[in-house]
């Protein structure tokens, strides 16, 4: 960074925290996520996915104990400086889904993850395209992380995740029973469509098996907060 690059701050529930460059800056989906995280005092918490650490600051603030984890490493220094900057402790880790975490586990692991569905051949490696894509049907980072949860998840935790409504709220659900954890939704939000979905549409439309979406040209999007209980 240089003296002439300007320094973007974000301010919310009395943190804040510093937008570092390459990391992608909170979005209504980042606060969405944070408002419906159900983070108990003294949890064991993971974050896959942390990003500039919102999510992770807010449940270290709130007593549990975090682990934050993301796959770029200017994120998981952001995530090390709002920790810093907000005087709270998080286990901060570089790494791709649960590896940073193998043989752990944990009372809740949450997760915004990256699920915009990329059509083929659009994928890209910086980490723009590590904030947003999903895979080709948009599931595929959610569907490692839930593959994942039986091993990391403690009996009766929690694993909780963000969806995009067309990503389809009964596959969720089923993806959820198949791997032993009683689904709910935690939180419903119509917010506006994100600019990157509008130049993929016909891609996503092609995903969109459960009929969410507006028909035309979409301008809000439903989020959902799914949550998979543990017996
Ligand atoms: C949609 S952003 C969400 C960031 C932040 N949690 C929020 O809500 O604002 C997704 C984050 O997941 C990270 N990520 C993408 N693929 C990952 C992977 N395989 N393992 C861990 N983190 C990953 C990205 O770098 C990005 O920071």
């Amino acid at each position: 960074m240089t003296a002439d690059d300007g320094l973007l701050l974000f301010s919310w529930r009395g943190c804040l925290f510093r937008v570092g460059e390459r990391v992608q800056p909170p979005k209504a989906g980042s606060l969405f996520f944070c408002r419906h995280l159900p983070v108990r005092a003294g949890e064991r918490v993971l974050e896959i996915g942390s990003g500039l650490g919102l999510a992770a600051v807010l449940a270290a603030r709130a007593g549990a104990h975090v682990v934050a984890t993301d796959i770029v490493p200017d994120a998981v220094e952001a995530i090390r400086g709002n920790a810093a900057l907000n005087g709270v402790s998080i286990d901060v880790r570089l790494g791709d889904c649960y590896a940073p975490v193998r043989g752990e586990r944990f009372d809740l692991i949450c997760s915004n993850p990256p699920q915009m569905p990329t059509p083929p051949g659009r994928e890209r490696a910086d980490a723009a395209a590590a904030a947003d894509n999903g895979g080709v049907d948009g599931w595929q980072i959610l569907d490692r992380i839930i593959d994942g949860a039986p091993e990391h998840v403690a009996p009766g935790g929690r694993l909780v995740f963000s969806i995009f409504g067309f990503l389809g709220r009964k596959s969720a659900f089923a993806r959820l029973e198949a791997r032993g954890f009683s689904p709910a939704v935690l939180g419903s939000e119509v917010q506006t469509f994100p600019r990157i979905g509008y130049e993929r549409l016909e891609h996503i439309r092609s995903v969109d098996t459960e009929g969410a979406l507006a028909s035309g040209v979409p301008t809000t999007v439903e989020r959902l907060i799914v949550q998979g209980t543990r017996a």
